[in-house]
């Protein structure tokens, strides 16, 4: 049987990688360090035994299994992390790596092993591969990854969960889809039939920046047994989750791996370190002995790393052979748990004995929340507790609910075993020692436990505070007077752990006085001194405000339900957040198919099998080298002295680049933009500035060379960090757009009968590309091959033709597609296009040019801050009269991307006044030059109006849903630039919308919720849309060639598929006007040879933009083949046609160039609408929101295709609600560098951020006359509906304010984030009560 054949493949068989070059630049064998870590001591390239081929035996006990090959790991470092070891040494690059701190989930594989303590049981479950080392799969009997590559092929046949993705439309730009689909497959094989909501519980480890998570959620709960019939999916069938990775063909078989019995408990001393792998305590006691003097490190999930990286240690021991480190017993006095199993192991426990102790369900809950499932699945409890150990300021959930609950640990070496509190734990002396269990009590009848987490995000966040809390009553007969009571908090200080005191008070006190409550929360208030060491933490008022919060909501807890008033009661439970759902409305044309069908993304399938290549999967070519910036760690100096020497010593280094080396011009702006240098020549504007470029033969090692490079800095002045410091030391860039007036705003202001001035702000954000910034370079004999993930081929095109000092004829770039974008690849892709092409140019090899994400974090701009000042001048009804706005936009370093005063389209919104002033001013900061970020301008502009119409409105005391509408444009209406609105819909829009979804009976079901509940409230919010869409800018050579051979036909364009669909939308317009069947049709990648001088990638008008020219193409084409086409009969098929038409001497390719009227500038061609509700409810003790409702309408024309329209839609508002309520870039006010550059500290949204209810209505029946075939954009104008969700949340916390006396108007800046919002709700403990 075919899969019975062992094939055993040695590594060194394997073509060169990234991971095994080890030649310098002159070929010189070099002395290498292991791969990929950075504690390489000694040295040793991968052996080359001659007699290793297929089939022949590796080593045995150093045998991986991977998609059912078996690997000799014999020579690889054991600390490599598996996720390169895929990419690079098995080539498997469907396996994508992005943020490698096991937060992103598109590094996903199942692990298959034999369960350690349960005979003939097998264990499969989802690991990030991007933490897990290729070392610790050695002690796991019969394992096996399988990576995406196994789960099926695109060619052969798809999984059905992968098809079922796709046809979903899950798949936008395709880098998360493997993780999410490995995901899914976890799940059903563990549990063929979940239910929905173990469905949804699922991904809190995977982002997908692109889909708003819907069509992901909606494909993967087709498989549920309780899905909504709407779905139409049906349960998996078992066959297909039997899958033998070597024939696609259901098998059971497996290979032999793991340990060798009696075999030699150290497997590796080489790389510097010592790797062990004991089968007994006794060994582990022996390996501890043989090291005393260094702190080894056991190794159980380490993903610790994804924590505190960098930390390496010299001896390594994988404890997860030891059997008696899994044992659980559940005894009279709790569950005994050993120090290997899992979280996710101690949590099914925790619940499969939820009967014997009320406290194990609230501990399991908790233990949920750290992390996220694939994190949960291989980190052990005892790791959590260690990491306190070492980092006493770690935030660790496990401590806080284990020294709360008294569990009971048990430490133990060769001489012994004592038992300690989690708190004594702490003081122990860990060396040579190992944390063997833990007993965690029942509750008794007279006690009572409960715990809480309030974090910035629902999933995989580290807590802002938690707390743990656990009381004991003197008699077990219903009396509540306090024995002992525990209270445990973690995010406090690094050394407040117990708040001894209120302990200390709560002490035979009667719970159900109000004054125990007083007094108890006073003595707290007291005791909770949070400190205030770094700007990543959130303010120490808030966290103290948490203390007092958590403790009240426990408190009432402990109290009968009839002892609590009951608008209090709200206070005890958090918000609920039911499995999400959403409709999707919206028509299309049969007739005029495949034009308006909503076929799934042509490339989607491919998507979800990972068979699509990004470049970084791309196999490297020989010699191929790997680049890697330097970046600066201050701003507002001068560079002193670069010392490169140990750079360029370093071993698998090749060269150090810096701003003299560099041939052509010292910038990846081309002319006409201003100069922004590649490598800094000597002044450095901010942290994170490129200031070398480290060029290795790795990845890895060109990292490494980049941390041995010495930079002194002089002429250090202080740098402007924040908008406010630009504000008022007057640092302003000179604008190339001026402000806008129309009529005489201030006249009219200070006549009207109201008046009123206000500031609000919106931060930056960071893009959140899965694929971050990437580009490779090939010097050729024809020029210089460019493969890059830019928006803007011809601009990069120009800054790598200016750099390198070669025309830009010789340089050949080529983008196939992107995973993702956001705009952030537009002129910013420039960077590492430049870099990859200068280290190729001068070192005449193949270089790449990747950053990992804190570089892309702090090198690249965001999204542009904003401070907006006005004044407003309006009506008793709130009808405007004259409107100032001061925009003070923060550029950063550089004003190239300037779009402060080109937005002003978007100032009023949906609103009409005949008085405008707007003022742009761009502030001049020393961060990162910001960029343009999906919605760019428009987003922020119409924020700040929307958030004078609510200003307006609460000043009158009117409710602003009223005052929008009573200020809404109508019919031929004239905007402050001048334009008409000839089809201005919104004022039908917005009444139809408000009557539809019931706003009116909603308001009044919200004001009772709000008038019954004191700590839970809810608001509704409406946002109105008018978009204006210009095409001014979009240029783009389009070609559509036919095969006289067969027909088939291939399409270029000039834009490029960066998962907005662009590619399938242009086939369906293609295949529309010639009558053939897409499938006819494939679309090339962009190049500058098949689209040159083409436009950007952007601003929502490519797509439809390359439609028109494609759709001129096929045109020109039809009538050309027409003569032809009327000599044949009718009905004659399409490749006879067109063979007669080349027999014909017929040119079967035309061309045509879109290029709006250059005199139009800004004029628009079509105003887009829409309405937005949204309804949030907050947890006004914590700040924790949700939004339950969204019901979007939205004038999409006639759409192309409304699946991918919808799924842009979901896109952009998801997007855009973790601007406005999520996403903080936090930067070091000292130096001005990104402090938050990774997942740990910076959140986008998760699968549980969206809205609960997500609701879509395409306008039906407007087919756009102005459009490219009646349709209209979609990519960015909802998005600038989505600060509706931030409205709603500051309506419910308005109505917390009201039950305090304290309705004023405060602004509501973005992002909002958890911690801002409850601050907002003025809380204060005094105001607690029973
Ligand atoms: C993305 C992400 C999010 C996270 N979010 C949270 C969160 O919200 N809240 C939270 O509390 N934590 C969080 N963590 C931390 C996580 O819980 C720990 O990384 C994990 O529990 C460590 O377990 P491990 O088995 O992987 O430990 P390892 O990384 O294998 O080991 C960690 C340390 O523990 C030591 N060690 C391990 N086992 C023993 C033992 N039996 N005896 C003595 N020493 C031992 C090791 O020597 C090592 O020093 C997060 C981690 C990641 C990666
Ligand atoms: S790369 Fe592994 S989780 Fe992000
Ligand atoms: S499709 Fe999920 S990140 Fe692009």
């Amino acid at each position: 049987m075919e899969c019975l054949m062992l094939v055993i493949l040695t590594l060194q068989l394997l073509p060169q990688s990234q991971l095994l070059s080890v030649t310098n630049s002159e070929g010189k064998m070099l002395k290498t360090q292991p791969v990929l870590l950075s504690e390489m001591k000694a040295a040793t390239p991968l052996r080359r035994k001659k007699d290793k081929r297929k089939g022949s035996i590796a080593k045995p006990g150093y045998q991986i299994q991977v998609n059912g090959v078996l690997y000799d790991v014999s020579d690889t470092d054991p600390r490599t992390p598996l996720a390169p070891f895929l990419r690079f040494m098995l080539f498997l690059p469907g396996t994508k790596a992005m943020c490698f701190e096991s937060a992103c989930g598109c590094c996903a594989v199942l692990l298959e092993y034999d369960d350690p303590i349960n005979p003939g049981k097998k264990i499969v479950k989802s690991v990030n591969s991007c933490l897990y080392p290729v070392g610790a799969l050695l002690s796991l009997k019969n394992h096996q990854v399988i990576t995406i590559e196994a789960v099926s092929s695109f060619k052969e046949s798809l999984h059905t969960v992968q098809k079922r993705l796709a046809d979903y439309h899950g798949s936008q730009c395709g880098f998360c889809s493997p993780g999410f689909v490995i995901q899914m497959l976890a799940l059903l094989k563990n549990n063929q039939t979940p239910s929905v909501q173990e469905v949804e519980d699922v991904f809190d480890g995977n982002v997908c920046r692109c889909t708003g998570y819907r069509p992901i959620l909606d494909a993967m709960k087709s498989f549920a047994k309780d899905s909504d019939p709407s779905l139409q999916g049906s349960l998996i069938d078992i066959e297909d989750l039997k899958i033998c990775p070597m024939t696609n063909q259901p098998c059971d078989q497996k290979f032999t791996t793991g340990p060798v019995e009696g075999g030699n408990t150290l497997l590796y001393a080489k790389f510097g370190m010592k790797w062990y792998q004991p089968r007994t305590l006794e060994q582990l006691y022996d390996i501890l002995e043989e090291n005393p003097k260094e702190l080894a490190k056991l190794i159980n999930g380490d993903t610790s790393k994804g924590v505190y990286k960098g930390v390496y240690f010299d001896v390594n021991i994988d404890v997860k052979g030891i059997p008696e480190l899994y044992e659980v017993t559940m005894g009279p006095d709790g569950l005994k748990v050993f120090s290997n199993v899992t979280l996710t192991s101690l949590i099914d426990y925790l619940k499969l004995y939820s009967d014997q102790s009320p406290s194990y369900n609230a501990l399991a809950e908790h233990l949920l929340k750290i992390a996220n499932k694939s994190v949960q699945n291989i980190a052990g409890w005892a790791g959590n507790l260690m990491l306190k150990w070492y980092h006493r300021e770690f935030i660790s959930d496990v401590f806080v609910i284990f020294e709360a609950v008294g569990a009971k640990l048990t430490i133990g070496n060769r001489n012994g075993r004592e038992t300690y509190t989690p708190l004594e734990f702490l003081s122990v002396k860990m060396e040579g020692k190992v944390i063997l269990c833990v007993e965690i009590p029942k509750l008794k009848e007279n006690e009572a436990m409960n715990c809480y987490k309030v974090m910035p995000q629902t999933q995989n966040s580290q807590p802002y505070v938690s707390a743990g809390f656990w009381v004991q009553f003197k008699t077990s007969s219903g009396s509540k007077l306090v024995k002992s009571f525990s209270m445990v908090y973690t995010g406090i200080s690094d050394n407040f752990m117990h708040a001894s005191k209120t302990e200390e008070f709560l002490k035979g006190r009667d719970i159900t006085c109000n004054e125990t409550l007083q007094g108890a929360l006073a003595t707290l208030d007291k005791e909770v001194i949070p400190d205030d060491v770094s700007p990543l933490f959130a303010k120490p008022e808030y966290r103290k405000s948490l203390a007092l919060g958590l403790f009240y909501k426990f408190f009432l807890s402990l109290l009968d339900e009839s002892q609590v008033s009951p608008r209090n009661q709200s206070a005890i439970c958090p918000l609920k957040r039911p499995v999400s759902t959403g409709k999707q409305i919206f028509s299309s044309r049969e007739a005029i198919y495949p034009l308006t069908q909503p076929i799934p993304k042509l490339n989607s399938y491919k998507q979800a099998c990972g068979e699509i290549e990004y470049i970084n999967d791309i196999y490297p070519l020989s010699k191929e080298l790997f680049s890697v910036f330097c970046l600066s760690k201050v701003g507002n100096a001068t560079i002193d002295n670069i010392d490169i020497t140990r750079a360029e010593n370093w071993n698998g280094a090749v060269k150090v680049f810096l701003a003299k080396d560099i041939p052509g011009a010292n910038t990846f702006m081309p002319p006409p933009f201003q100069v922004e240098e590649i490598l800094s020549s000597g002044r450095v504007l901010y942290a994170g500035q490129p200031i070398a470029l480290c060029v290795g033969v790795s990845q890895h090692y060109a990292l490494e060379m980049v941390d041995v490079i010495d930079v002194t800095y002089k002429d250090q002045e202080p740098p402007i960090v924040t908008l406010d410091d630009a504000i008022e030391k007057n640092s302003f860039y000179p604008l190339p757009g001026k402000g806008l007036i129309v009529g005489d705003p201030a006249d009219a202001i200070s006549k009207s009968p109201h008046h009123i001035e206000g500031e609000v702000r919106a931060g930056e954000q960071y893009h959140f590309h899965m694929e971050t910034q990437v580009c490779r370079c090939t010097p050729t004999e024809d020029g210089l091959d460019v493969q890059a993930a830019s928006q803007w081929l011809d601009l990069a095109q120009q800054a790598v033709a200016g750099a390198c000092g070669l025309p830009v004829k010789d340089v050949n770039i080529t983008a196939k597609r992107l995973g993702g974008a956001y705009g952030a690849k537009v002129t910013r892709a420039n960077l590492v296009a430049c870099g990859s092409a200068l280290a190729a140019h001068l070192l005449k090899r193949p270089v790449q040019c990747m950053m990992d994400l804190a570089t892309n974090m702090k090198a690249v701009g965001k999204r542009h801050g904003y401070i907006f000042k006005y004044k407003v001048g309006f009506n008793d009804d709130g009808t405007l009269n004259g409107v100032i706005i001061t925009y003070y936009c923060d550029n950063g370093s550089s004003p190239n991307d300037d779009e402060v005063s080109t937005y002003f389209g978007f100032s009023d919104n949906a609103y009409k006044c005949k008085n405008w002033h707007l003022i742009p001013i761009a502030l001049k900061t020393n961060r990162a030059a910001h960029t343009w970020c999906r919605s760019p301008g428009s987003k922020p502009n119409i924020f700040v109006i929307e958030t004078i119409l609510e200003h307006v409105a609460k000043f009158l005391s009117l409710d602003p849903i009223n005052v929008k509408q009573k200020n809404l444009y109508a019919q031929g209406d004239i905007t402050p630039l001048g334009f008409d609105l000839p089809y201005c819909s919104i004022r039908d829009l917005y009444s139809t919308q408000l009557k539809k979804v019931d706003v009116t009976g909603r308001l009044q079901a919200i004001k009772k919720f709000n008038a019954d509940n004191r700590w839970k409230k809810k608001g509704l919010a409406v946002v109105p849309l008018k978009y204006c869409l210009d095409w001014t800018e979009g240029f783009y050579l389009c070609t559509v060639s036919i095969f006289a051979s067969d027909g088939s036909v291939i399409v270029t364009h000039g834009g490029v598929e960066i998962g907005q669909g662009i590619n399938t939308k242009v086939a369906q317009v293609c295949a529309y006007v010639l009558g053939i069947p897409v499938d006819l049709i494939s679309i090339k990648p962009t190049t500058a040879i098949s689209s040159p001088n083409a436009g950007t990638t952007g601003r929502s008008i490519t797509c439809e933009l390359n439609c028109l020219g494609v759709k001129n193409c096929c045109e020109i084409l039809k009538e050309r083949l027409s003569p032809v086409k009327a000599t044949l009969p009718p009905g004659t098929p399409w490749k006879d046609l067109v063979a007669a038409c080349f027999k014909a001497k017929m040119n079967l390719t035309a061309q045509y160039w879109v290029s709006p009227d250059p005199n139009s500038k800004g004029v628009p061609q079509y105003y887009s609408y829409g309405v937005t509700v949204a309804e949030a409810e907050l947890d006004v003790l914590t700040g924790e929101n949700q939004i339950n409702l969204v019901d979007m309408l939205f004038d999409c024309g006639e759409s192309i295709n409304p699946a991918i329209d919808i799924g842009q839609i979901e896109g952009a508002f998801v997007m855009g609600m973790g601007y406005w309520l999520m996403e903080k870039v936090i930067y070091d006010p000292d130096t001005g560098e990104v402090l938050n550059a990774g997942t740990w500290d910076y959140k986008p949204p998760f699968s549980k951020s969206i809205p609960i209810n997500f609701n879509i209505e395409l306008l039906k029946n407007a087919p756009n006359p102005m459009g490219v075939l009646r349709s209209k954009a979609s990519g960015e104008p909802p998005q600038c509906m989505s600060c509706v969700t931030l409205f709603a949340v500051k309506r419910a916390i308005e109505a917390a304010r009201q039950d305090i006396g304290k309705d004023f108007y405060f602004p509501l800046s973005g992002p909002a984030t958890v911690n801002e919002i409850q601050a907002n709700c003025l809380v204060d403990y005094k105001d607690f009560s029973i």
